[in-house]
């Protein structure tokens, strides 16, 4: 095919590539979207209406009983072809960012997979592995992370995969420290992303030369203007996506395909 040469050509010669994921491309491990409607009984909420601050006040229990949905969902899922060959461009390519929109923590386990078996293939020795040692620094996460717990109330934060039992509002989960409710450590709506990573992924893109962008409807911002920043520094946007999104007319290169199919032959290298 020949754009998907072009665009591994233009791959190949960039000078920074950043890459934006959003749920899409988790799909293939089974990870439900948020915007293809389906999943039976959460269809009839929109993200917006659960992923609230006021949500959560309102009716804490609702809120966590679609997270307990959800990170039950994602512990039985595995990375996907499009994970790992993410995780192996990282590797490979020092100057190569990935931002991403997911909490589930797939790109991450892609990537101690990845490393795992580059280790064992370069005789076990990590340092032989350019790039390794600093490509999990280059994820950056700018929604959160859906198997950590926060404090509603002081700053009080833990990894904490176990089951959520949602039966009533008494038996949710509240903090060690000060007995305020505990939440999932994602950002809301109305939410300020974590700072430092928002403003290196912003910088990213800027000096970016290409911005891959899959499996994202981008439509929630700021995350969606990652890609903005590649073009208006002069680079080039591929997107890996089977549905149009408001950035396909700004994309140089268009594969409308599913990421798991389409990563692995975009990023061989
Ligand atoms: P969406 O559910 O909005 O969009 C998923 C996109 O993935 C759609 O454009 C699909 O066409 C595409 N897609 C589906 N299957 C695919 C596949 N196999 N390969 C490639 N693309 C595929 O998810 P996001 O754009 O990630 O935020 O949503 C952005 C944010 O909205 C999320 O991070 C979450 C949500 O509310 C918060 O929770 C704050």
């Amino acid at each position: 095919m020949k754009r998907l040469a072009e665009a591994r050509a233009a791959l190949a010669s960039a000078r920074g590539v950043v890459i934006l994921t959003g749920a899409g491309v988790s799909a293939e491990s089974g990870v439900p979207t948020f915007r293809d409607s389906s999943e039976g009984l959460w269809s009839r909420y929109r993200p917006e209406e659960l992923a609230t601050p006021q949500a959560f006040r309102r009716d804490p229990r609702l809120v966590w009983e679609w997270y307990d949905h959800r990170r039950r969902a994602i512990s039985r899922c595995e990375p996907n072809p499009g994970h790992r060959a993410i995780a192996r461009f990282l590797v490979e390519r020092p100057d190569a960012v990935l931002v991403t929109q997911n909490v589930d923590g797939l790109h991450h386990r892609a990537l101690e997979m990845e490393t795992a078996m580059l280790t064992g293939e370069r005789d076990g020795s990590p340092e032989g592995t350019p790039g390794m040692d600093h490509a999990a620094a280059r994820i950056l996460t700018l929604h959160g992370d859906i198997m950590r717990v926060r404090c509603q109330g002081c700053s009080y934060t833990q990894i904490d995969r176990s089951p959520v039992d949602t039966s009533s509002a008494d038996s949710l989960p509240r903090c060690p420290e000060c007995d305020d409710l505990l939440r999932p450590a994602v950002v809301w709506f109305g939410e300020m992303l974590p700072e430092q990573a928002l403003t290196r992924a912003f910088e990213s893109a800027q000096d970016a030369e290409i911005c891959v962008v899959a499996g994202t409807s981008a439509v929630v911002h700021p995350a969606a203007s990652v890609p903005t920043a590649t073009l208006s520094g002069g680079g080039d946007l591929i997107e890996v996506n089977p549905v149009e999104t408001p950035l396909t007319p700004r994309a140089r290169w268009r594969f409308p395909e599913r990421s798991g199919e389409l990563l692995p032959r975009l990023f061989e290298v």
